[in-house]
Parts: structure tokens; sequence; C-alpha cells
């Protein structure tokens, strides 16, 4: 439905200022609640995400941000017992509606785990495999040019172009989960979640991972979990802190680590406790 000039021109002067600055997120999850049997893991969680920027998700363990985060992209349809209630939607849209089609999310939402788990096949093939079943590539330099553009974005290509046929799970843990994220961005993803991307991976792995993610940031909107707060420091904009299921606080990463407004908050990120 296209609007008349004179009636595009009202509607602008009848926009109140604050929508000029309040963007519009591309995921929103509203009073969010996550059980698992008689479990309550997440207890009204809202939280936005947004294009271009990295949302760090930290807190203590089992205070439900894997449980969170698996919400977005519907990786908890899998467990059985697990039952999800409230809104989440994607450019505005609720992803559990029943006409979504879950492939077809999980392309858009795209997700990282803790440990690296390439599929037991060539780098080649890691990366080509979701392209092919949704049908991205019409031709095989078509595919190939994927797999190319999606390696470099992941800062892998330079590193495996000349072994593309070698089985990715011979690559070291480093490069295994920039495999993965090469093979995640393959589908053109809008959202990418990552789960404790890093904890698996030595130090200098950590740091290319988290310059990675940085590049990665002006393409896409990014939720991280991580469990070490000088990451969530580093490379996030935006930190929520989970406790037992609460979404405590939400903000600006340095007023979440410099003013946190709940105590609870100011104690985790002091190390009182975690
Ligand atoms: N598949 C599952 N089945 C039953 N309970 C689960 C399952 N996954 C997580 N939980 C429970 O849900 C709560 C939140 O867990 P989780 O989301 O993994 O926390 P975190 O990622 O913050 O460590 C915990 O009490 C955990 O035991
Ligand atoms: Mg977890």
């Amino acid at each position: 439905m296209s609007a008349m000039p004179d009636q595009l021109s009202r509607m602008t002067e009848a926009m109140p200022e604050v929508t000029q600055t309040t963007r519009t997120p591309k995921m929103a999850a509203r009073d969010v609640h996550v059980y698992y049997g008689e479990t309550h893991a997440v207890k009204g969680v809202n939280l936005d995400l947004h294009q271009d920027e990295v949302t760090a998700l930290i807190g203590p363990s089992g205070c439900g941000k894997s449980t969170f985060l698996r919400c977005l992209n519907r990786m908890n349809d899998t467990v059985a017992t697990c039952r999800v209630e409230g809104s989440i939607t994607l450019d505005g849209k609720d992803i559990y509606d029943n006409k979504i089609d879950v492939v077809q999310l999980r392309a858009r939402v795209g997700m990282v785990f803790q440990k690296p788990n390439p599929f037991p096949k060539s780098i080649y093939e890691n990366v080509a495999y979701g392209p092919r079943i949704h049908g991205l590539a019409e031709t095989r330099l078509d595919l190939d040019e994927i797999v190319a553009t999606s390696l470099e974005k992941a800062g892998l290509w330079n590193e495996v172009k000349d072994r593309l046929d070698t089985p990715g799970t011979a690559l070291s843990g480093g490069q295994q989960q920039r495999l993965c994220i090469a093979r995640a961005i393959a589908v053109n993803p809008e959202v990418i979640l990552m789960d404790e991307p890093c904890s698996a991976l030595d130090p200098i792995a950590t740091a290319r991972v988290e310059a990675l993610i940085e590049e990665l940031k002006g393409r896409y909107a990014i939720a991280i979990v991580t469990h070490s707060m000088q990451q969530a420091a580093r490379i996030s904009q935006k930190t929520a802190f989970f406790h037992l299921g609460n979404l405590v606080e939400m903000g600006e990463t340095t007023q979440i680590f410099t003013t946190p407004r709940e105590e609870r908050t100011r104690d985790y990120i002091t190390g009182r406790f975690g």
C-alpha cells in the first residue's frame, strides 16, 4: 500500500521526535518464559537485538542464557520437555507462528556453538552444504564463489584455500570455529547467535574470533553468550545480565560495567558470585 505524497508528509509531521532516535529492533522478545517440564528456566524476558550491534548475554552458570538464546532460532523445538511462552519476532513477524518454516528461520538466524562442530566432511562441503540445501547457487561456479566469500568473511580463506578438500575436523580448534562461522554466514543470515564461541579456544584463537565478531558486527545483529566479562566489555555494545532465569538489567555495555543500576549486577561484575 503506497501513501500519497501529502499523506506521507502529514504522517511525517505527526511522527513524534522519539521515533527518529528509536531504532526498530531486528529481533524482539517479549515476556518470554521457558519451561523444561517443571523447571522454569527463563522468567519473563524482554530483550531486543539490533542490526549492526553485538549484544552480550552474561550471568552465572544455569541462569538461562543458552536457553534464551536457543529460543531465538527455535533450537529448543528439538527438546521434547521444553515449552516456550511469550512472543519473539524477527522483523516484526512472530517466529513461533505455525506458518514459519523452521529451516528457513535457522538460515536467517544462524547459530555458532561452544564446541566447534564441523560436519565430518571437507572444508568445502562444510560451507557448501547450507547454500546447496537452500538453493542459493545455480551452478558449481556460484557455489565456489559462495564458499570462497564466506571463508573470506570468516577470516579463514588464506589459511585453507589450498586445502578445501581436506576434512574440516582436521583444522585447529580456532580454525574449526571460524569454519562454523563461515558455514553460518554462507546462507546469508541476518542474525548470528553465539553460545560461548571462544570457551574451547586458546587466547590467540579467541582474539582472532573476537576480531572477526568485530568485523561481522557491521552486517548482522549478533547475540553472544559469554562467561568472560572482559570479552563482553571488549566486543559488545549492549550487555544483558541474567540471574536465576531473570533478565536483571540490560543496557549499554559501558554503563553495565561502570554504573550498573542493580545491586545483583554490581555483585556479579565485581566477582562477588559467579
Ligand atoms: N535440555 C534441558 N532439559 C532440562 N533442563 C534444562 C535443559 N537445558 C537447560 N536446562 C535447565 O535450565 C536452566 C538454565 O540452563 P541454561 O540455559 O543452560 O543456563 P546457562 O546457559 O545460563 O548456563 C538450568 O536449570 C538447566 O539445568
Ligand atoms: Mg549455557
